[in-house]
């Protein structure tokens, strides 16, 4: 098993980093996809990487009606998870399917979807332009591709942290392969016209255990002896201290707008 698909066997890693979002997140989200109006009524959607697909049941009462959803990951159990998670605001979609599948062979017939969500996992596909081709390919003409992702810089002081504790984070598990600076290349080779949208926020964390939690949730945290995380606890608490009990961390993320796929 790679490190990539231990990470992603099931949602518990994901779920632990998605707290602090939900946590911390300041009211006024940076942005949602749910409101910009790309995602028409009775689209066909495919969702690629949908992890446990939490973004439809969240945000089903913003959604429009009548969406054909394809839920697609290449973890069985993401795509056994977002197919459970869905269920629960079944009677707001048309239809729902779950499918085991890589970004860069997608097992779908061209010209297939309306809509394309990437949201948060180009930076994971092996072969970025393939990812995007494959993406273009199966979407309809006038179909369009939301893909979304963070900025190079974000959560900077949490890998600053890290880091300091531990040594680098694997590439592997980085968003900035595709991130809002350097996703849009790959996009533009693919499609005729691409926009960015990004926003960047502060989550003030007060409590030492959500960073641990967070750091904890991937590699080299997920790996870390006693005595690292004696060290991480250590370094963290002075961090705090220093800065009257909080730990603050730039979130920078939005999402591309990816319009007339190219073949
Ligand atoms: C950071 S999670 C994002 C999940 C979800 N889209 C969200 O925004 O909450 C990345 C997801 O991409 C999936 N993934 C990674 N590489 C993939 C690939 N080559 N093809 C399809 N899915 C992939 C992972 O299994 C994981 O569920």
């Amino acid at each position: 098993m790679t490190d990539m698909q231990r990470q992603y066997k099931d949602s518990a890693n994901l779920n632990a980093r998605i707290a602090i979002h939900v946590k911390y997140g300041p009211p006024g989200k940076a942005f949602s996809v749910a409101d910009t109006g790309l995602i028409t009524a009775n689209a066909k959607v495919l969702d690629i990487g949908c992890g446990p697909a939490r973004f439809w049941a969240v945000n089903a009462a913003a959604l429009p009606a009548g969406l054909e959803l394809t839920l697609a990951d290449q973890s069985q159990g993401m795509v056994d998870e977002a197919v459970q998670t869905v269920a629960a605001v079944k009677g707001k979609f048309r239809a729902v399917t779950g499918k085991v599948a890589d970004v860069c062979a997608l097992p779908f017939a061209d010209r297939t979807f309306d809509v394309v969500t990437a949201m948060h996992m180009l930076y994971h596909a092996s072969d970025k332009d393939r990812a995007v081709a494959e993406i273009a390919r199966v979407l309809k003409p006038g179909g369009v591709l939301i893909a979304t992702t963070n900025g190079n810089d974000n959560f900077i002081e949490l890998e600053a942290l890290t880091a300091h504790v531990f040594g680098a984070l694997p590439d592997q598990l980085r968003s900035t392969s595709f991130s809002l600076e350097s996703g849009h290349p790959h996009l533009e080779r693919h499609f005729n016209e691409v926009a960015v949208h990004a926003g960047t926020d502060i989550l003030r964390v007060t409590d030492a255990q959500d960073v641990v939690n967070f750091i904890r949730s991937y590699p080299p945290g997920s790996d870390a002896t006693g005595e690292q995380l004696q060290r991480l606890d250590a370094e963290l608490a002075g961090r705090m201290k220093a800065q009257d009990g909080i730990f603050p961390i730039t979130r920078i993320a939005g999402y591309m707008v990816a319009r007339g796929p190219r073949r």
